[in-house]
């Protein structure tokens, strides 16, 4: 990996230290481009006519996400939001009343809200216990599959610490017990070598401003094609759904579903873009060098008088869950910032049944991708070291 020529194109890199890509990674310099010769395009032509003339670039950056993550372009819905986008693929799942919903304790609070929700429909929701290390137990998860249970949600790596859950094996586990599996990756596109066979997810949900460094606004939903056609999407819309009959409408056959008329062109070329980047400079070594720079910003932590790592798990991310003896979250992180360091907080609201135990209500959350170099890590650990 060629980090000198990494950073060149990403040019934040020359005023700030990001340590905040678990929020939003920046776009590196061939996405920002695709971005704004678009949008340029846009203010020559018309919205419409530049869309129409984009349309095979459009489809273009459907195969290129898809590529990336070992599925079918048709399999791909881009949507607002990795949040919407779980939303629409749960609301069209066929539960009913009396089935039940298996999840983990790392879920993200609108993944879990929007479970919690469907208990106003007589659907029953378990959280399965963690291993002792943070993840999902996989023995007590079989245990806990019955005759009534349906689905498995599954947040691949929470947004709060850095433990990476087994994907794989649950995928295993849901495969032959018959039951589809919901993979949340929204903190795994663009870090780890996704792949939708090799998981054996149904839906997966995810999106492009984080780790994969697309631009912010856009959402993505996976539909394997083999369930398509038990689904039942919530909102039809003009641009997939077919009007045939005044009283009759048809279904796309693919995930293009859960799409509306109205998209964001621009966006869908960079996120394309993105894709190709990220392939580019390969999800193994990607994942790889975040695992490192991660383990050595929290060792380095570990060093430091006062200060407390809270990340647990065989395999971590690249996201430092840290809180200091002295200095609150919010405060290390302004602190932070003043020294034109990027780090963000997470709030135990943001993962309630993982942080209620913590005893903490409020952590730093530095998250180190492949950009990030040892000698920031260094740099921040000093400014730390000075401030406590
Ligand atoms: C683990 C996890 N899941 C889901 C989401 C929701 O993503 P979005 O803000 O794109 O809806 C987040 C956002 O931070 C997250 O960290």
């Amino acid at each position: 990996m060629d980090i000198t020529k990494l950073r060149e194109e990403t040019p934040l890199c020359r005023n700030v230290i990001h340590f905040n890509n678990a929020g939003a990674s920046p776009m590196p310099q061939p996405v920002y481009e695709r971005l704004v010769t678009y949008l340029q395009r846009e203010k020559e032509i018309g919205g419409y006519e530049a869309e129409a003339e984009h349309r095979p670039e459009i489809e273009d950056a459907y195969r290129r996400l898809a590529a990336l993550v070992g599925a079918q372009p048709s399999e791909l819905a881009l949507v607002g939001s990795a949040s919407r986008a779980f939303q629409f693929g749960l609301s069209a799942l066929p539960l009913k009343p009396g089935h039940k919903i298996l999840t983990s304790r790392l879920e993200y609070a609108t993944v879990f809200m929007n479970l919690l929700q469907r208990r106003q429909a007589g659907i029953e929701i378990e959280v399965v216990p963690e291993d002792g290390q943070g993840a999902i137990d996989l023995e007590r998860l079989e245990q806990a599959i019955d005759s009534r249970v349906r689905l498995i949600v599954l947040t691949h790596i929470p947004t709060h610490t850095g433990t990476v859950q087994p994907a794989e094996a649950v995928g295993r586990i849901a495969r032959e017990h018959g039951l589809i599996y919901f993979l949340n990756a929204t903190q795994s596109l663009g870090v780890y070598p996704l792949n939708v066979e090799e998981i054996g997810c149904d839906l997966m949900c995810s999106t492009s401003r984080k780790w994969l460094r697309g631009p912010r606004g856009l959402g993505m939903l996976y539909v394997r094609s083999e369930i398509r056609a038990h689904l039942n999407p919530p909102f039809p819309d003009v641009r997939a759904a077919v009007w045939e009959e005044p009283h009759r409408f048809r279904w796309p056959p693919d995930a293009r579903a859960f799409e509306t008329w109205e998209s964001n062109p621009a966006a869908t070329l960079a996120l394309g873009e993105a894709a190709a980047y990220a392939q580019r400079v390969g999800l193994e070594a990607i994942w790889q060098r975040v695992q490192d720079l991660a383990r050595y910003l929290r060792q380095r932590l570990r060093e430091l008088p006062g200060a407390r790592v809270h990340d647990r798990g065989q395999t971590l991310s690249g996201i430092v869950a840290f809180t200091l003896e002295d200095i609150p979250p919010l405060r290390v992180k302004e602190l932070l910032k003043e020294h034109k360091v990027n780090v963000h907080t997470s709030t135990a609201r943001s993962a309630l049944l993982d942080m209620q135990d913590w005893g903490v209500s409020e952590v730093v959350r530095a998250s180190v991708h492949y950009f990030n170099t040892e000698e920031e890590v260094e740099a921040v650990v000093r400014i730390l070291a000075e401030a406590s």
